[in-house]
């Protein structure tokens, strides 16, 4: 069978930085720790005054276009997964499908549009749809182009806040990808929940602790689902292990659960058992508070030990790099996690090409989902061509009076018009440009 996966990837970061220890927890009164060690994020990112959703998706797309040396006529589906959308009609991808239009000559009237909506999951399934698109022979020879954007923002004054963010993540699908295979089997982990959610509001209303508690708890079924298809997950399967990063800190505590999971009944817990104990097993407590307590004060021992801190400084921890200087990028998050490992990889001069990666994404409300990917003999040469480095340098650093500014810059219940105060000139790309006559947003591209 022919793979199909992601032949390429573009990663765009919103323009301006904010600083979370030296420039947040002092506005706030809290410790700079608390970002830094507690959520484990150094900066946040946010769209300048001319960007958003749109922008930061096109801008990703147009460089994504333009290094494959690609045409409009080359792709047949243009594919938006977003939770930052203006419209409840007009897709986001009709949108970033006119901006590309301004720069190439041909258009992309033949590609099928769309925007998909499940929380942060949805930039995974928007893989999943072009995936199964081109596996059912529907797409003529052509490409997909999947882009996850977001403006992750919150409530001032929201717990949610320190974790805000904003970027787009660009993704190609095709035949014979040159970065990774996706893997048929998949797990799924889903329930009605109300852990974070937007009911016709822009700011998200959140139960923060509980959402953690959502996030481990669908994730743990999503996992056994993929096992269910695939079989045991041994530990030592995947070489990169990239998970939807809200927050490192949320990654630390997925990372333990997995590992916990995946070592059971194998030689590693066997291993480890003369230091800290086999691990609990239900039949003997009386009472599930008993046994979770007992797996509770297993787990704390288990990610003091070397074994389980190698595993994790190898697996987990290079995907985190990109996540903790930019912030939650909602459905972008998991995508910039696989960049960031792979970027690792590549500049620790790894060879992972066969190596298998597992992919955890999770959208509130909630569903985790799981996959594997084969890292692709091309892999190499995608990474090397990611610029976010230069991206990052670039930004401009906000201080706290200019982040209340673009806060509200960005709020959808405050009047913005394209004259907002900006921080940083456009340069080649594509910005807003103000609104039309049927409250539609419009864009240009600047040179
Ligand atoms: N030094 C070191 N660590 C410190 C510290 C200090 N001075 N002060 C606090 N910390 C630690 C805390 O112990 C805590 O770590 P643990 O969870 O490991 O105990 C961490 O820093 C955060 O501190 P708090 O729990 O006190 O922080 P908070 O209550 O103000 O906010 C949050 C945490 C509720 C997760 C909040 O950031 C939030 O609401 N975030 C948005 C929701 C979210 O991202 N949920 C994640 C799962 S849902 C999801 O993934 C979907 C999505 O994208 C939104």
């Amino acid at each position: 069978m022919t793979a199909v996966g992601i032949d390429a990837i573009e990663i765009r970061t919103g323009k301006l930085e904010l600083d979370l220890a030296e420039t947040f927890a002092p506005a706030k009164g809290e410790e700079p720790e608390k970002y830094t060690k507690g959520l484990g994020l150094h900066s946040s990112s946010f769209p300048d005054a001319y960007e958003d959703i749109v922008t930061m998706g096109a801008n990703a797309a147009h460089r994504l276009m333009e290094r494959k040396g690609l045409t409009p006529a080359d792709i047949g589906r243009i594919d938006v997964a977003t939770e930052s959308a203006f419209d409840n009609s007009k897709p986001v991808s009709t949108y970033i499908a006119g901006c590309l239009e301004q720069v190439y000559d041909g258009d992309f009237h033949h590609a099928n549009k769309g925007e998909r909506k499940f929380a942060c999951v949805a930039g995974t399934q928007s893989i999943d749809d072009a995936y199964n698109w081109i596996r059912a022979g529907r797409h003529r020879g052509r490409a997909a182009l999947v882009v996850a954007t977001d403006t992750a923002l919150y409530a001032r004054g929201d717990p949610g806040e320190a974790t805000q963010g904003a970027g787009a993540v660009a993704m190609l699908i095709t035949e014979d990808p040159d970065l990774v295979a996706l893997s048929t089997e998949q797990g799924y982990g889903s329930a009605d929940e109300t852990d974070f959610l937007k009911p016709n509001q822009q700011f998200p209303s959140v139960d923060g602790k509980r959402s953690v508690q959502v996030y481990l708890a669908r994730m743990r079924e999503a996992v056994r689902d993929y096992e269910s298809v695939a079989g045991e997950i041994p530990p030592d399967e995947f070489v990169l292990l990239p998970f939807h990063t809200p927050f490192p800190g949320m990654v630390r505590k997925a990372a333990a659960l997995a590992y916990r999971h995946m070592i059971r009944d194998t030689a590693v817990e066997e291993e480890l058992a003369p230091d800290i104990g086999r691990q609990p097993r239900p039949e003997a407590f009386d009472t599930d508070e008993e046994y979770v307590d007992a797996m509770g004060e297993y787990t704390d021992e288990l990610v003091e030990t070397d074994r389980y801190l190698d595993w994790y400084e190898a697996t987990v921890d290079p995907t985190l790099s990109i996540s903790r200087e930019v912030g939650n990028w909602y459905t972008g998050s998991v995508h910039v996690a696989r960049a960031s490992g792979l970027k690792h990889a590549l500049e620790s001069g790894m060879d992972l090409t066969g190596e298998t990666l597992g992919v955890a994404s999770y959208g509130s409300g909630a569903q985790a989902e799981v996959h594997a990917e084969t890292v692709q003999p091309g892999w190499e040469a995608e990474i090397e061509a990611l610029n976010v480095d230069e991206q990052l340098e670039a930004r401009y650093s906000i201080s706290y009076e200019e982040y209340k500014h673009i806060h509200d810059v960005h709020n959808h219940d405050k009047d913005t018009d394209a004259e907002a105060e900006a921080f940083t000139p456009p340069e080649a790309e594509f910005v807003f440009d103000g609104w039309g006559r049927m409250g539609e947003r419009k864009y240009r591209y600047v040179e």
